[in-house]
């Protein structure tokens, strides 16, 4: 059979193709799509791409694979647990296939730029007909159409070029009406000893701030109020810019922007966040009070065998800048247990440093050796059994500071951005501006809208509240 060349055409001609085969295809009225993201933020909103192409092919979306004419699961490599999760959820997809031998099922995101994980699909899912890594996104159309004219597996990876382009104005799918993710940068640089992100979603590079800019401003017209600027370390944004821009600089322009939102950003890395920034989140207009600042370690050697460039001193003394400037201020971060050779007593500057910080809350993680990443050739003799004691320390400490703090919100009015109705009838969720949830009773028009709430009870870590008032806030109006 003739292969078709498909490489040369514009994606808009690739997807009227799709959509004619699939309008065929569907099993349905409509061809059916099931997209599911695991790990971060990030990936999340790749997957929103990927949607984003399938509409635009007709697609609607499922929340059952069963249903699906198209599946497509968008992976996360970062710690073994979420591989297993991955391999388990893909093997039970045999059964679909066999069920409806015309089901596309693919495979992409970070697991998928890893060789071994690629090549352990080749062998042993012998029906997974599509493989994509995290550079090739823009490409998804000619490697779907590959499948489905062609009746090929295709596994496609990218290259180097790719590794150094931002292809801008793919289509996005946005799952809610009220948030909404804007990645401003790719990649990462920082080769921290343990981590896998580097290998997998390759070098440093920042999107313009004019594109940037412009699909920020399309998202607060659209009426979003939760908007999370997002990069593996927004604080080395814009460096490789031909015109760099500090993200400082970039935060400020977004937060001039006039209209009722809240604007987020992570992930911040302590090495490079300058009190500019502090300054800018403190003296900002809709900039949130939260800060999320992973630390990793309280431990200033295992700290260097992280890589991570900064000790526990620079990292206390940021701290101390963020509180000083933004007394409010909800700090969480994250926390590696059991690095390789970490012993009990430098575990204890972990858990020491939890208590001097107090934050709102934490991810924890035990250390999970990552293929290729250098922590995973070091000696690495405590057993499991005893970091998960440490672990549990580690919850147990926080579960009470975290407690405390929730507490410490009872009396105060806080402005929360109200996402769904609650689970209990006649009530409400939401956020307060530190990213806490809340309950409390209201109308359901409030979905969408901040809300002014006296808290007045705490229970696992999620508060309580009655509506003290509702609404846009006027300067905001006037804006
Ligand atoms: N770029 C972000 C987050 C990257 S991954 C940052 O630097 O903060 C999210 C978190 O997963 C990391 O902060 C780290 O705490 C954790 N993590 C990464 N690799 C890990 C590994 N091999 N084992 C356990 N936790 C890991
Ligand atoms: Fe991983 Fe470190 Fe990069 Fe974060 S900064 S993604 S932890 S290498
Ligand atoms: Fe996972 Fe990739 Fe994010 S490894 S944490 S999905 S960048």
């Amino acid at each position: 059979m003739q292969e078709k060349e498909l490489a040369a055409r514009p994606n808009g001609d690739l997807i009227d193709e799709i959509a004619q085969i699939m309008k065929v295809r569907a099993r349905g009225e409509r061809p059916m799509a099931y997209v599911h993201s695991y790990g971060c933020q990030q990936n999340v909103a790749d997957g929103e791409k990927i949607e984003g192409f399938l509409e635009q092919m007709g697609f609607g979306f499922t929340q059952e694979p069963e249903d699906a004419d198209f599946i497509l699961f968008n992976t996360c490599a970062v710690r073994e647990h979420a591989e297993d999760r991955v391999f388990g959820n893909v093997g039970a997809l045999k059964n679909v296939k066999r069920r409806h031998p015309s089901v596309i099922v693919a495979l992409c995101g970070c697991m998928m730029e890893q060789e071994h994980v690629a090549e352990r699909i080749r062998k042993s899912y012998p029906f997974v007909n599509l493989v994509f890594g995290t550079h090739v996104i823009h490409r998804f159309p000619q490697l779907l159409l590959d499948v489905l004219v062609n009746g090929r597996r295709v596994f496609s990876r990218g290259d180097e070029s790719e590794d150094k382009t931002i292809v801008e104005g793919l289509p996005i799918h946005r799952e809610g009406r009220v948030k909404a993710w804007v990645t401003v940068m790719y990649g990462c640089n920082n080769f921290c000893s343990y981590c896998i992100v580097p290998y997998v979603r390759g070098r440093e590079r920042s999107r313009a701030p004019e594109a940037i800019l412009e699909e920020f401003q399309g998202l607060v017209q659209a009426g979003y109020k939760d908007i999370t600027l997002l990069g593996q370390n927004v604080n080395s944004y814009g460096k490789t810019l031909e015109t760099p821009v500090s993200f400082a600089e970039l935060l400020r322009r977004l937060d001039s922007v006039p209209g009722d939102y809240r604007l987020r950003f992570m992930t911040s890395h302590p090495k490079d966040a300058t009190h500019e920034l502090i300054d800018v989140i403190a003296g900002g207009t809709h900039i949130s009070h939260h800060l999320h600042l992973p630390f990793q370690s309280g431990n200033d050697r295992i700290l260097r065998e992280m890589n991570r460039h900064y000790d526990r001193a620079k990292y206390l003394d940021l701290i101390r800048y963020v509180k000083e400037k933004i007394p409010d201020v909800s700090l969480t971060s994250d926390v590696i247990v059991g690095f390789p050779g970490e012993t009990y007593e430098e575990f204890q500057d972990t858990l020491s440093l939890i208590r001097e910080v107090e934050f709102t809350s934490l991810f924890t993680f035990l250390y999970s050796p990552r293929r290729g990443t250098r922590a995973a050739a070091m000696e690495d003799p405590i057993p499991a059994a005893e970091k998960s004691r440490w672990f549990q320390e580690l919850c147990a400490a926080q579960e009470e500071i975290a407690a405390r703090r929730c507490r410490a919100a009872v009396g105060t009015c806080q402005r929360v951005l109200v996402e769904e109705e609650g689970r209990k009838e006649g009530f409400l969720s939401g956020r307060t501006d530190g990213n806490v949830m809340v309950d409390f009773p209201g109308p359901a028009s409030l979905v969408g809208q901040f809300a002014q709430v006296e808290i007045t009870g705490a229970r696992n870590w999620i508060l309580s509240g009655r509506l003290a008032g509702a609404g846009t806030d006027q300067t905001e109006i006037e804006n």
